[in-house]
């Protein structure tokens, strides 16, 4: 039977409740507030009642880069930057490169559990029946100039996928959503591989439904019209297990721009279009391909030192591509394991001479004060560049490599987000430092 609290309940609570806040002293007017905790952070929205009278705004937090600064609740993906670990759903990255497949993670991310066996086979057909692209996509795509990047092809055509598919503006519908996820899904490795041909002059080479996922990918890359050429198992296995590795990293630059643009309730191929813009810049996941022309700028193992002392001396211009991360600071478990396929390939396309010099750049920078110093350890791309190349990847494709895998998760965070019933339009708030109130001064007078 419920009681009446007593002033000693009453009290308790309240030091409970403290125990769970902070205070602020706020120095101007001489006032505290409590502040709550949850989940260590604390709410910005509660500095504003921090206030220097009823005129004043409020107190904001200044955070440019969001470097302390959750955007959101999420049930995806877990990182621990100190100690090295990613999980999907709770599902260590070690246990999903070694025993899963990528469609099978893209359908963890998406639904938040392993399939059973019926949903997988359900899973894997819809994707599979859903990888041939529209013609006149196919002959948007012949209008780019034969030396057009990769990405921007990429990153023009799923946008312009949009237009193809109008319901995808529905973006409350449940059933249409799961229709575009599957669509997006099954058809950025044809648009990835129809760039690549269209960059080599060579003609498309259309899905067949009787590989999987990343076979069917190499296929579609490689095979030459009327050769009976098959994808390698060993390196269709490698290419999934780094699509693994590469399918959602919680909140990085390009997953924001996905929950941003998402947050105006577009559709979702224009979503992804601005998504795959963020990663390709070189300090994202256009470093990849960065890497590989660091490496040969670099050329041979005696080279490096010198190497090492213009990145030391060039006040943070020249960067050591491939190395440091904004989370992990101690180890990116995800270059641990592709380190472990490299040797599976290159088992099969011989070894790459330039593993010799990112295996010694990486010795050398790794016992460096300048290194130790700011944290700076090998991130996914160090590696990953010199396994496309072996697979016969162009450098200019790499990124597109690390946008097709990332889909499953950008379209995981978008559903998150836009069932978070918290979430609204993504609007930041600015300092304005430019100048006060003037008036307009007439062209001949100035
Ligand atoms: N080489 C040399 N110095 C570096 C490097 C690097 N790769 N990365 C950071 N530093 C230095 C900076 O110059 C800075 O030094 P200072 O304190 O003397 O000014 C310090 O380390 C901190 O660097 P920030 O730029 O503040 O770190 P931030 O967390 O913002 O950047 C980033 C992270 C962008 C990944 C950075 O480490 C970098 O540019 N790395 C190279 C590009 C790269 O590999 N990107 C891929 C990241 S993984 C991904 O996105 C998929």
């Amino acid at each position: 039977m419920p009681t009446t609290p007593t002033a000693e309940d009453k009290s308790a609570a309240t030091a409970q409740e403290r125990r769970e806040a902070v205070t602020l002293v706020d120095h101007r007017t001489g006032k505290s507030y409590d502040l709550p905790v949850s989940n260590g952070t604390i709410r910005a929205i509660d500095l504003r009642e921090v206030k220097t009278g009823p005129e004043d705004f409020g107190l904001m937090s200044y955070d440019p880069a969001f470097m302390n600064t959750a955007s959101c609740r999420s049930q995806i993906t877990f990182i621990d930057g100190d100690r090295g670990i990613l999980r999907y759903r709770g599902y260590p990255i070690e246990q999903l490169a070694e025993r899963s497949s990528y469609l099978e993670v893209a359908y963890l991310l998406l639904h938040g559990e392993l399939p059973t066996k019926s949903e997988y086979d359900e899973w894997v057909h819809n994707i599979t029946f859903h990888t041939m692209i529209h013609e006149s996509l196919k002959k948007f795509m012949d209008g780019f100039n034969h030396d057009a990047h990769p990405m921007g092809m990429l990153i023009a055509t799923v946008g312009a996928m949009s237009t193809f598919y109008p319901g995808a503006r529905d973006i409350h519908s449940a059933s249409d959503r799961t229709k575009q996820i599957h669509r997006l899904i099954a058809k950025m490795p044809t648009l990835a591989a129809f760039a690549y041909r269209h960059s080599m002059g060579m003609p498309y080479v259309y899905p067949d439904n009787d590989f999987s996922y990343t076979g069917n990918f190499l296929n579609m890359l490689f095979r030459i019209p009327s050769s009976s050429w098959k994808p390698d198992p060993v390196l269709v296995r490698a290419l999934d297990v780094l699509f693994i590795l590469h399918a959602d990293h919680e909140q990085n630059c390009g997953t924001h721009v996905m929950r941003g643009i998402g947050s105006s309730h577009t559709d979702p191929y224009s979503a992804v279009a601005g998504a795959a813009a963020a990663l390709y810049g070189p300090l994202h996941g256009g470093a990849n391909e960065e890497v590989l022309k660091m490496l040969q700028e670099i050329g041979t193992v005696s080279r490096i030192p010198a190497f090492i002392e213009e990145v030391k001396n060039g006040k943070g211009e020249k960067r050591l591509m491939g190395f440091g991360h904004r989370v992990y600071k101690n180890f990116d478990p995800r270059a641990t394991i592709i380190k472990r396929i490299a040797d599976e390939v290159f088992a099969v396309t011989g070894r790459n001479p330039l593993l010799d010099v990112a295996i010694e750049l990486e010795r050398i920078a790794l016992q460096d004060d300048y290194f130790i110093k700011r944290r700076l350890y090998p991130n996914v791309d160090f590696y990953s560049g010199l396994i496309y190349e072996a697979i016969g990847i162009p450098t200019a494709a790499f990124t597109v490599l690390f946008a097709i895998p990332r889909v499953s998760g950008w379209l995981a965070q978008w559903q998150e987000m836009l069932e978070d019933p918290e979430q609204k339009i993504a609007r930041p708030r600015q300092i304005y430092t430019g100048p006060k109130e003037r008036s307009f001064v007439p062209i001949e007078s100035r």
